[in-house]
């Protein structure tokens, strides 16, 4: 038996047999508008003196799925706040508050949608309303918010149908991955399947899919966990926080003066030094940026979290070593050492120089590498950037920007970058497969948490960082990069 009704008259209610035949005893039932609700295979129908309740129009499977649709909006809804809050420059007091009034947002009103959805089992009776009437204003805010909900789903999956068509790598840009360590060594094939693997296991099932996750925990030295509990989150089957692609990327530039061909950038970013980690682990992961051999090394913020690890800055950066020297810019979470003069000072004494504000000019074969940084929105000064400087004109010259945020793009693309270095996003961290990243700390969402784009006449790079502050990354590899230039 089917139903159908529609608020356009007082009794405007037909139920069908399974043949389609109206079934006009009910209807007649119903125009007698007895106030009580009427019970029709399973659900309540009410006239319409009260009509709230006759939200249950359609079947419980459509509901269920309105709910579940109501359900993955009312996450990205929040997801999105989230993004966003942590693109501004907020203190972080007043960011941590924020954040829990987020979560409590997502828990209980997650909550609801689920009790919705079970309530009708929960008081072991079918027949019972899903949809419960309050007064007017809540019906309101309720029916409101789902639509909310609604739409915000259904416009982030049209975004990511857009995306997966648009987002596409350049074609000016060539990855080639160098390496892959699992710890300390490079991984072997039982960690890391070959490409050849991976078509075995489509063919095969998930027989290859266990020596994929498990990658072997003796190849994490002990000396890098500074505690126990970086240390058991570290070996979760999956977690990759441990391991490490070397990548190459080729960047074509348009009309790049031949001076600049093949010169190589290592970038990194977002090395996190908190303490859960050791300095052992800082000084591998800079053993392998030296292992690159690059002309110069850009660091992209997000270097140092706790004082405590302020001593390690030298003992870390200043092994770095690169001809055309080694550039840094600072990240919302380097805001948590309170001393900035005294932090930009170990940094300086470390070898690494701050383009923050300002153009560093490089010679390199006759030509000029101009170096500019921009911290924004958490240190001020990158509006103060003027023109480049006058001993350019007429010159060669290669503009790269360092960015913590990739927010800066725009910023990047109208001051004629040529190419622009950042980090903070992480990769998203957490990226279920298809779906893609989720959390990304950016007004854009997700759509910078990582890769290779272009943005008018300006290529961005945004690294996944080599760390995190939460020991945790699923199929988000942290990296390392050398650039070339091309
Ligand atoms: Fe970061």
């Amino acid at each position: 038996m089917a139903l159908r009704g529609t608020a356009g008259g007082p009794m405007d209610v037909a139920v069908y047999d399974s043949n389609c035949r109206v079934d006009k005893s009910f209807v007649s039932s119903m125009r007698r508008c007895e106030p009580e609700l009427n019970h029709v295979v399973g659900f309540k129908i009410c006239c319409r003196e009260c009509w709230r309740g006759m939200r249950l129009q359609s079947s419980v499977i459509g509901i269920w799925i309105s709910l579940l649709f109501g359900l993955c909006g009312h996450l990205v809804i929040w997801v999105a706040i989230y993004n966003r809050l942590h693109a501004t420059a907020i203190r972080r007091s007043v960011k941590k508050t924020l954040e829990k009034w987020i979560c409590g947002a997502v828990g209980c009103i997650g909550l609801f949608y689920v009790w919705l959805g079970i309530r009708p089992f929960l008081l072991n009776d079918p027949s019972s309303e899903i949809f419960i009437s309050w007064d007017v204003l809540g019906d309101f805010i309720v029916s409101f918010y789902l639509i909310a909900c609604w739409c915000a789903w259904g416009a982030v999956v049209i975004r990511w149908g857009v995306w997966r068509w648009t987002q596409r790598r350049p074609n000016s840009v060539r990855v080639t991955r160098l390496g892959l360590l699992c710890g300390a060594h490079e991984c072997t094939r039982e960690d890391e399947p070959t490409p050849e693997d991976e078509r075995l296991i489509m063919e095969r099932g998930d027989e290859l899919r266990t020596a994929r996750v498990q990658p072997d925990a003796n190849a994490f030295p002990q000396s890098w966990f500074g505690d126990r509990w970086t240390e058991r989150l570290a070996k979760i089957p999956g977690n990759q926080i441990l391991r490490l692609e070397v990548n190459e990327k080729e960047f074509g530039i348009p009309d790049l003066a031949p001076n600049f061909r093949g010169l190589t950038i290592a970038h990194a970013s977002d090395f996190h030094m908190t303490g859960q980690m050791t300095e052992a682990f800082y000084q591998h992961l800079v053993e392998q940026i030296n292992k690159l051999e690059c002309d110069l090394i850009a660091l992209t913020g997000d270097l140092i979290d706790r004082p405590k690890c302020l001593p390690w800055l030298e003992a870390v950066f200043g092994r770095l070593v690169a001809p055309l020297g080694k550039y840094y810019v600072l990240g919302n979470h380097d805001c948590r050492i309170a001393d900035e003069a005294m932090l930009r000072g170990m940094l300086k004494k470390a070898g690494l120089i701050s383009p923050h504000g300002q153009w560093i000019t490089v010679e390199h074969r006759n030509g000029q590498v101009l170096l500019a940084g921009n911290e924004l929105p958490w240190y001020p000064g990158a509006h103060e950037l003027s023109t480049p400087p006058r001993s350019v004109e007429g010159r060669d010259a290669l503009k790269i920007l360092l960015s913590h945020s990739p927010d800066q793009i725009h910023w990047a693309v109208d001051r004629g970058f040529d190419l622009m270095l950042a980090g903070h996003t992480h990769g998203g961290q957490i990226r279920p497969p298809v779906v893609g990243p989720i959390v990304s700390p950016s007004r854009f969402g997700p759509k910078y948490a990582g890769g290779e784009f272009q943005v008018g006449c300006t290529h961005l790079h945004v690294s996944r960082g080599v760390s995190g502050t939460h020991p945790l990354r699923f199929n988000c590899l942290p990296e390392i990069t050398r650039i070339r230039l091309v």
